[in-house]
């Protein structure tokens, strides 16, 4: 290949050792970029009720418009096309198909996803659905939300009407997007939808999103005709100890025990770990367990989606020095490396990534990897034409990619990766203001231009085949 083609011949790769079987794709989701938010019998996620809460999301933005893919789908997947990219990766809206969140299907917002299914198959692409990527109907919410385990079961419902009617085209499957976020940030912290404060409601949501993916990866299971590929995506960062001092030993501990352990130990182990049962139990909380919950949660999958974008340090005292805040809870405080940093203020990280993988794949064995999220926003600026020369997203790609073939090299079964994202699109609480797109959206016309990211993704594509 030329590397003038490219713009950036700093970024080309030392070393692509893939096989030709490494996946590669891009990856979206239902309320980022969908718009059409009351068409076709559509009721609101508890993402259109936040984004309507003044000062919850930057500009008081939010998702009635979005990318407009609804209205621009065909188009779209002829853009994913040209990428050269093997798979792409999207979510199915809940309030579309199954608006309120129980009784019947509403036929016309599954047809949405049948004929994406389709044009994806016809452009030679392969399918993959994630049933949850946060958008909650609304009815369930008022119900009680993830807290409430009724949501679980809720939600195994929902997945089998997209299963019955997607999986004689779909194959790869996964249940829940980042649950840390739905319940942390969501719960817990409130900067995300539906904007709640209460750490036990949290600590339940985590139980009963699990609860929910156990049960309908079983459900899914028991129902394939064929071979498929079932899996849950996570969020996951490093959490090492700022200094040796022991406190910012045990706010590592603490951090990686609640991003990540509280996660994979059940879906893998069948127990959550007994550290951070004993912390809860000092703070008076507890994962609202029922007999059973654990062998549901920890039936088999085949695939583990890996959403990486920085790695910290991790601090046990505040600012002014203090180990425990003002309710005696242990301070637990991310400190920022010292380093170049994305548009989001996180810094770049890519060693930190080879080390997630390479841990992941010594504690948690015989699970294999997926990276199903990994990306950069930036403070892109377009030309006359609308294309952007992002060089600082390119090299956060090349840099990640080239650590991704490091943790392989260190024996993890890293199977893929997809970048974050098609396209820019409604970044949550951060609304249109951060662009993570490989392809630049004019909010105004709609019309998408590749970046010089993703012409440089597709002729990496290209070089990892030989082409
Ligand atoms: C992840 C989300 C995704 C996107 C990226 C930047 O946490 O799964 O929707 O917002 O962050």
């Amino acid at each position: 290949m030329n590397p003038t083609a490219i713009g950036a011949p700093g970024l080309l790769l030392p070393t692509l050792a893939l096989p030709p079987s490494f996946t590669w794709g891009v990856a979206t989701s239902s309320y980022q970029i969908e718009g059409a938010a009351a068409e076709d019998g559509r009721t609101p996620s508890i993402w259109d009720t936040f984004c309507r809460v003044p000062g919850a999301v930057v500009d008081g933005d939010h998702g009635d418009v979005a990318c407009d893919h609804y209205h621009r789908m065909p188009q779209d997947v002829a853009l994913i096309k040209s990428l050269g990219v093997d798979a792409y990766r999207f979510s199915v809206a809940w309030p579309r198909v199954q608006p309120g969140g129980t009784g019947p299907v509403n036929e016309a917002g599954l047809a949405f996803y049948d004929r994406l299914t389709d044009e994806l198959l016809a452009a030679g692409l392969d399918p993959w659905v994630t049933l949850y990527h946060w958008d909650l109907p609304q009815e369930l919410e008022d119900a009680g939300g993830w807290p409430n385990r009724d949501t679980a079961y809720r939600f195994a419902d929902y997945a089998m009407m997209v299963f019955d009617r997607l999986s004689d085209r779909v194959d790869t499957w996964t249940t829940l997007n980042e649950p840390w976020c739905s319940a942390w940030l969501g719960y817990a912290v409130g900067v995300h939808a539906p904007g709640r404060k209460d750490f036990d409601a949290a600590i339940a949501a985590v139980h009963h999103l699990l609860l929910g993916h156990g049960l309908a990866t079983q459900r899914m299971r028991a129902a394939a005709t064929r071979e498929m590929k079932f899996g849950i995506t996570l969020n996951m960062g490093t959490a090492d100890p700022a200094t040796e001092s022991q406190e910012d030993h045990d706010a590592a501990r603490r951090a990686d025990g609640m991003g990540l352990r509280v996660y994979l130990d059940p879906l893998r182990k069948g127990e959550y770990p007994a550290d951070m049962v004993e912390e809860l139990a000092a703070r008076g909380s507890a994962f609202p367990v029922r007999d059973g919950d654990l062998e549901v949660i920890s039936t088999p999958f085949d695939l583990l989606g890996v959403n990486f974008y920085f790695g910290q340090d991790f601090s046990g005292t505040d600012e002014q020095g203090n180990t425990h805040d003002a309710d005696g809870h242990p301070i637990v405080r991310g400190v920022p490396l010292d380093r170049p940093r994305t548009a989001m203020n996180w810094p770049i990280t890519p060693e930190r990534f080879t080390q997630l993988l390479v841990r992941l794949h010594r504690d948690y064995p015989g699970l294999p990897l997926v990276i199903t999220e990994n990306g950069a926003a930036f403070d892109d600026t377009a030309d006359a034409s609308g294309f952007v020369a992002d060089d600082d997203r390119t090299a956060y790609l090349a840099d990640h990619i080239a650590a991704v073939v490091a943790a392989r090299e260190q024996g993890a079964d890293i199977q893929g990766y997809f970048a974050w994202s098609l396209m820019d699109n409604f970044e949550w609480a951060e609304g249109y203001a951060k662009r993570f797109g490989i392809v630049h959206v004019d909010y105004e016309t709609q019309v998408r231009t590749p970046k010089q990211s993703a012409i440089w993704f597709r002729d990496t594509i290209g070089r990892v085949r030989g082409a």
